[in-house]
């Protein structure tokens, strides 16, 4: 291994370690076109190209996320867009210090001998678009998202988590290749009947199967950042855990599955309340600092970061003020949820 490939990995375990830093955060701004529509839905308009981005400038352009974030995750068609001032999407981060990361999966289809399962598409001419992205944009990282799915003792098929983790550890070879810090994404869902003990087991078991493949497949596990969901009981359930009720679960999936040489571990959200995300973050935080743990570990979040400035927007200039100040509410009180004190980051 050459001396210039040496120094390329530290600089990519390096990134992988500050953009996992606590108690800043990473915004998950990466919603496909249609996921968009779908949030912006309650605006009563047609959405368009426009449309979308005046969402996003709602949050990139904010003032001051920059003592909140580490990174923002972009979408294709926002991280080639402009602010309204001209400035790229892109540059406008870099300038405030934000790290740039773009999503590069196609979104789910059908597994083919399991339906109510998906397989993660996009491998197809990832490379050239990882050098791309790369190469026109300076981005810093990119997220493959997997999904799995909770159905009593049947699902997930243990078909649907090699194969996801298979793609997963290709996309993270291809992304480390591209200089680029992988997030790897095997989001358990938070939907179904399932109890708080089979969420958590089906956590532990879809990163054991997840970090097997990244060691097949020579994926250098000091430069991954691992995605995972928080282990709750099921949403159909109706119950709420409680928030030490879901540290504890969470990281004893944690503590069995990944191994110490993964530099961060972050959660997203998963369709939990904006309060009871945050609440949980806090009860992780709180335990892993009595019970210290060998990662990084901070929050990724999309909507129980942007629900509520959504809600106040409405899609109206008018009601850019209002919204921001939703937002920069609600980043702070997640950068709040990590503590008081100066924090133990792990960092080169
Ligand atoms: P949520 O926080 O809304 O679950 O989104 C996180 C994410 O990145 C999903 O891919």
């Amino acid at each position: 291994m050459g001396v210039w490939y040496t120094f390329f990995m530290i600089d990519l375990a390096a990134r992988a370690r500050m953009l996992s830093c606590a108690p800043k955060g990473i915004l998950a701004a990466d919603e496909s076109n249609e996921t968009a529509e779908k949030r912006l839905a309650s605006c009563g308009i047609k959405v368009t190209s426009q449309t979308r981005r005046k969402y996003r400038e709602l949050f990139l352009d904010a003032p001051k996320i920059e003592e909140y974030l580490n990174g923002v995750i972009l979408y294709k068609e926002t991280i080639a867009q402009k602010d309204a001032e001209g400035e790229p999407f892109p540059e406008l981060l870099h300038r405030r210090n934000i790290m740039v990361g773009i999503k590069v999966d196609e979104g789910v289809e059908p597994l083919a001998d399991s339906p109510k399962e998906s397989i993660t598409k996009g491998l197809i001419g990832l490379p050239e678009a990882l050098a791309s992205y790369k190469k026109k944009y300076n981005a810093d990282f990119t997220k493959w998202r997997a999904v799995i799915t909770i159905d009593g003792d049947t699902l997930p098929t243990n078909a649907a988590l090699v194969e996801n983790a298979r793609r997963l550890a290709s996309y993270a070879r291809m992304a480390q290749d591209a200089g680029l810090v992988p997030i790897i994404e095997p989001e358990v869902l938070y939907d179904g009947k399932h109890s708080l003990l089979r969420s958590k087991e089906v956590i532990q078991k879809t990163l054991t199967t997840v970090v097997a493949a990244l060691e097949e497949g020579f994926v250098d596990l000091n430069s991954v950042i691992i995605k995972t969901s928080m282990a709750l009981s099921g949403k159909d359930t109706k119950r709420v855990d409680t928030p030490e009720e879901v540290a504890v679960a969470t990281l004893e999936a944690l503590r069995a599955a990944v191994p110490q040489d993964i530099p961060g571990i972050v959660f997203l959200s998963g369709g939990q309340s904006e309060d009871q995300a945050l609440e949980n973050l806090k009860a992780i935080h709180a335990l892993a600092k009595k019970e210290p743990v060998p990662w990084n570990l901070t929050y990724s979040y999309a909507r129980a970061i942007q629900q509520e400035a959504l809600t106040a927007w409405q899609c109206k200039e008018e009601n850019v003020p209002a919204a921001r100040e939703a937002f920069l509410a609600r980043l702070e009180k997640l950068t709040q949820a990590y503590g008081e004190d100066e924090g133990t980051c792990i960092e080169l």
